[in-house]
């Protein structure tokens, strides 16, 4: 069976950990443990989990935009080669937490450093791996940050502390990749109960792919 790329994209707080952790659960009963990857972005391998930590050190406020913007990149090429590509040719399902959309909606967006540069920027990185299908959790950014500050905020890292209007930002870039490109990304409304954002996250899956689900 050929590998899938699926890749989770959205604001803090979207709950696309929440929703992973049970459509890797549910995935894993249905093809086996083995079948089955989920992995984050930034980061995975050794490698760019030392970026990773770079990036969200709370003690690098003083990070230039471009500089975090080329380690996202570098840290994303890095996760692609270690681990995407050679679980893509195992024929394996890779749920991906965050991809290149995140980095055109934080850095280009939020950052403001452009959202066709950046774009352009992780095509060095990423040399053509792209998912077909994203599922994209969309949420007012209050409520993402609601969530956050309610339930995780003994892990908000530095992004997470962004102004609302940073996070605003965000979430337009996100809506305008969606209806720049339907075909891969699907949007599922994250402000319903967590329940249905994953039975809808489900059917979106499961319409792509009529053999998952
Ligand atoms: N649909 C939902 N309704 C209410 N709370 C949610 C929902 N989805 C997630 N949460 C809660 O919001 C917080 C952030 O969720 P998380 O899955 O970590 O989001 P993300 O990974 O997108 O940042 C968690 O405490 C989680 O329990
Ligand atoms: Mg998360």
């Amino acid at each position: 069976m050929q590998g899938k790329f699926i890749s989770f994209e959205g604001p803090d707080g979207a709950g696309k950990t929440s929703v992973l952790r049970q459509i890797q659960a549910d995935l894993e009963d249905q093809l086996g443990k083995d079948r089955v990857v989920y992995t984050r972005e930034p980061g995975g391998d050794r490698i760019s989990e030392q970026i990773r930590q770079l990036l969200f050190n709370a003690a690098n406020g003083d990070m230039d935009g471009r500089t975090e913007a080329l380690l996202f990149a570098a840290s994303r090429r890095q996760h692609v080669i270690s681990e995407i590509l050679p679980d893509l040719n195992a024929g394996k399902v890779i749920l991906c937490d965050r991809y290149v959309d995140s980095s055109v909606a934080y850095q280009g967006a939020g950052r403001q450093l452009g959202e066709k540069e950046i774009w352009q920027l992780n095509q060095f990185a990423i040399d053509g791996v792209m998912p077909e299908l994203t599922v994209y959790l969309d949420i007012e950014s209050e409520i993402g940050l609601r969530r956050i500050a309610e339930h995780r905020s003994d892990q908000v890292n530095r992004l997470d502390k962004e102004k609302l209007a940073f996070h605003q930002a965000v979430r337009q870039a996100y809506l305008r990749m969606y209806h720049n490109d339907p075909d891969r990304i699907k949007l599922v409304d994250a402000s319903q109960p967590l329940d249905q954002v994953i039975t809808d996250v489900r059917q979106v899956i499961h319409t792509r792919y009529p053999d998952l689900f």
